[in-house]
C-alpha cells in the first residue's frame, strides 16, 4: 500500500512470495519501479489509485504500509482505512508512520502521528497485535524520522 518505487516488492519476488500487488497514487513511481524489476514486473499487479478511494477486489494475506497511512488525517478517511482492513485482510498487518516524535510533515503535507496505543485503537479489535517498535530512520539527506512500526494479525 503506497509502495511507490520502494524496493520491497524486489524482495517479495526474490523471496518467492506471489499474488503480490502494489497500490500508489503516483503512476510515474509505479513506472521506475516496473522499469527496475523489467520481465518479473509481470508477475505484479500495479495500481495507480488513491488509498482513500481504493475499493479491493480481493482479500490480502500480508498487507504493508510504510509511510502511507499517515497521510490520512480526516477521521473519515482513517475509519474507510480501518473498514479496508478489517474487510480485506485475512492475514498479517504492518504498518509504519512517523511516530509522536517524528516529523509532523511528509513531502510537505500534513500527517498523523502515532504511538504504539493509538495505531492499536485505530486499527481496532478485528486485529490483534504481535508487536510495535520504533526506529530512527535515515533519510537520503542524512536527517532522521522516528517510525512507529506495528504488526497485527486478524483475530
Ligand atoms: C513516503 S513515501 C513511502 C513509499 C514506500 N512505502 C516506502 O516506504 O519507501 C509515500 C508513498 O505514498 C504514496 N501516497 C501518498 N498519498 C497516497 C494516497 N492517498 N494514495 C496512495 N498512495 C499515496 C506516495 O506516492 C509515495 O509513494
Amino acid at each position: 500500500m503506497g509502495g511507490g518505487d520502494s524496493k520491497l516488492v524486489d524482495h517479495l519476488l526474490h523471496y518467492g512470495f506471489e499474488n503480490v500487488s502494489v497500490l500508489d497514487i503516483s503512476a510515474k513511481a509505479l513506472e521506475r519501479a516496473k522499469e527496475r524489476l523489467g520481465e518479473k514486473a509481470e508477475k505484479v499487479t500495479w495500481i495507480v489509485g488513491d488509498i482513500s478511494d481504493f475499493k479491493p477486489t480481493e482479500t490480502y494475506d500480508l498487507w504493508h504500509d510504510r509511510a502511507t497511512f499517515h497521510f490520512l488525517t480526516e477521521a473519515e478517511d482513517i475509519e474507510k482505512y480501518r473498514n479496508m482492513v478489517q474487510n480485506h485482510v485475512r492475514g498479517y498487518l504492518i504498518i509504519g508512520t512517523f511516530s509522536e516524535n517524528g516529523p509532523k510533515k511528509c513531502s510537505g503535507l500534513e500527517i498523523s502521528q502515532y504511538t504504539e496505543e493509538k495505531l492499536s485503537a485505530v486499527i481496532g479489535e478485528a486485529f490483534q497485535k504481535i508487536n510495535c517498535l520504533t526506529i530512527d530512520h535515515k533519510t537520503p539527506f542524512d536527517t532522521y524520522q522516528n517510525f512507529l512500526f506495528c504488526s497485527f494479525r486478524k483475530r
